[in-house]
């Protein structure tokens, strides 16, 4: 029978599901720019969003899991322990990646030379000076860093349909944003 299991804080709820779109829309965004014609108006128009969208996204996550450690997550529904575990590393590598992903892509942006306007707001500083050797080191990092949280992403949606389809023990809703718990 599925039991009625405590839910995440509403902070943690709405900031995994925001997080979910920014970072969805920053993806989509960088695998379609990097095919566009170079100079073009539009490529300029879509690295300039991905950037700040991506600037974004790591607020967003610093926040996250500053509300993560100062809030009480809800006890791990009843699952085999080693599935606890690999639930626990792959949050852990999530976070590390939602932190290091957009950095890379900081980094990449400050080695290129290229200026860091926040949705042509205000300008971001450089956080390295430019460097062409380590261009391509950061590109291949950075590319390799989204995959890396793609897989993880994947295995963690494949976890939730799994407690959701075949468990059914109401995992999903403790992390839905609004409703009751
Ligand atoms: C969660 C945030 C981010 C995600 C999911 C993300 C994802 C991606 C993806 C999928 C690509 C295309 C890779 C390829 O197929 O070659 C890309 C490229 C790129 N990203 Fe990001 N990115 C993020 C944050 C950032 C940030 C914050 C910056 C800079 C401030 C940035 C700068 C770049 C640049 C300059 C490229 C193009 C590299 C090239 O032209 O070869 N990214 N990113
Ligand atoms: C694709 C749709 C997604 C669904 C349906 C989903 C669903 C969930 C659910 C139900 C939980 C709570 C697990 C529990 O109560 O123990 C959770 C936790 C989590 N999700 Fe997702 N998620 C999705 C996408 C993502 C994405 C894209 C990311 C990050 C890039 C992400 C990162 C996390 C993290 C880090 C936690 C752990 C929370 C913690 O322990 O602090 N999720 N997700």
């Amino acid at each position: 029978m599925p039991r009625a299991s405590p839910r995440w804080p509403a902070a943690v709820r709405w900031l995994h599901w925001l997080g979910l779109l920014l970072v969805v829309a920053t993806a989509m965004i960088g695998l379609l720019m990097v095919d566009m014609e170079r100079g073009s108006d539009p490529r300029r128009l879509f690295y300039g969003l991905h950037k700040s969208l991506g600037v974004t996204a790591l607020a967003l996550a610093a926040l996250r899991v500053a509300v993560r450690l100062a809030t009480r997550a809800p006890a791990p529904l009843a699952a085999p322990a080693w599935q606890l575990r690999a639930a626990h590393a792959t949050h852990l590598l999530m976070y590390a990646l939602l932190l290091a992903l957009p950095l890379s892509g900081w980094l990449l942006n400050s080695v290129a030379g290229q200026p860091l306007p926040w949705f042509g707001l205000f300008q971001l500083p450089a956080l390295a000076a430019r460097d062409p050797d380590l261009r391509q080191v950061l590109d291949t990092a950075h590319v390799w860093l989204f995959w890396t949280l793609a897989a993880l992403v994947a295995l963690h949606l494949a976890a939730v349909l799994h407690h959701q389809l075949l468990r059914r023990d109401g995992l999903l809703r403790r992390m839905l944003p609004a409703g009751r718990g």
